[in-house]
């Protein structure tokens, strides 16, 4: 790769500024002044380091986020605030996107990228990644094994197995490896039910960090991204 392309691609600095800073000497590699911006280098090998600071290579970014109520699971919204906008200045100069939705008033573990690819597969239906909920309901809940084996939602749709583990009277853990709009919502409406509070406590075997309060981001770790590249 160009090492103008590499300090673009990271967000070091533009081609531009890459030219002058090769000019004014700033830009090393592997220790070495660089002599020119289209110098090629290999990213995951060399050290490449602008006025003595070396510069981190990611080719994409994978970010936690404990969602608040309130925001919506999308880039930009005319009429709510979404959640690209609980990312730092920095990040949000990235493509980030969340993967997969969650309701406006739904809250907890969200997994945002920018790697289109990875999402691509993580979302796709044929890997049942397991999203695990915890949920609160109006009345005792009852009809667990109806709702385990599947129920009618909208559109005559009937929802795919699902694991369902009571808590109290009112409170459970569901785990589904499908995402239908309002699935959850809708999949207690269909046995007399309503849902009062709804939040992603897991998503693809990675557990929401309970250190993050609402509306806190982190990076995940290499062993999170992993199970993300398992899938
Ligand atoms: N099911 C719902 O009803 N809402 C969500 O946000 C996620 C799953």
């Amino acid at each position: 790769m160009r090492l103008d392309k590499f300090l673009s691609e990271t967000k070091t600095l533009t081609r531009t500024e890459a030219s002058k800073a090769v000019k004014q000497g700033r830009i090393t590699v592997n220790g070495t002044v660089a002599s020119k911006p289209n110098l090629s280098v290999d990213p995951e090998k060399d050290e490449i380091a602008v006025s003595g600071r070396v510069i981190e290579y990611n080719k994409y970014r994978y970010i936690m986020l404990n969602k608040p109520e309130g925001y919506v699971s999308a880039t930009d919204d005319k009429s709510a605030p979404f959640v690209t906008q609980l990312l730092s200045e920095e990040l949000q100069k990235f493509e980030l996107f969340p993967v997969g939705r969650l309701d406006k008033y739904t809250v907890g573990l969200m997994i945002l990228t920018d790697d289109g690819q990875l999402a691509h597969r993580v979302l796709s239906p044929k890997h049942h990644a397991e999203k695990v909920y915890y949920f609160r309901c109006e009345k005792p809940l009852e009809r667990i094994d109806e709702l385990e084996a599947g129920v009618h939602i909208e559109g005559g749709y009937l929802t795919k197995p699902c694991k369902v583990k009571k808590l109290s009277e009112n409170e459970a853990e569901i785990t589904l490896t499908e995402g239908k709009y309002h699935q959850i919502k809708q999949m207690l409406y269909a046995v007399g039910n309503k849902i009062t509070y709804l939040e992603r406590i897991s998503f693809a075997d990675i557990p929401l960090d309970p250190t993050l309060e609402r509306g806190e981001w982190r990076f995940l770790t290499e062993n999170e991204i992993e199970k993300l590249r398992r899938i």
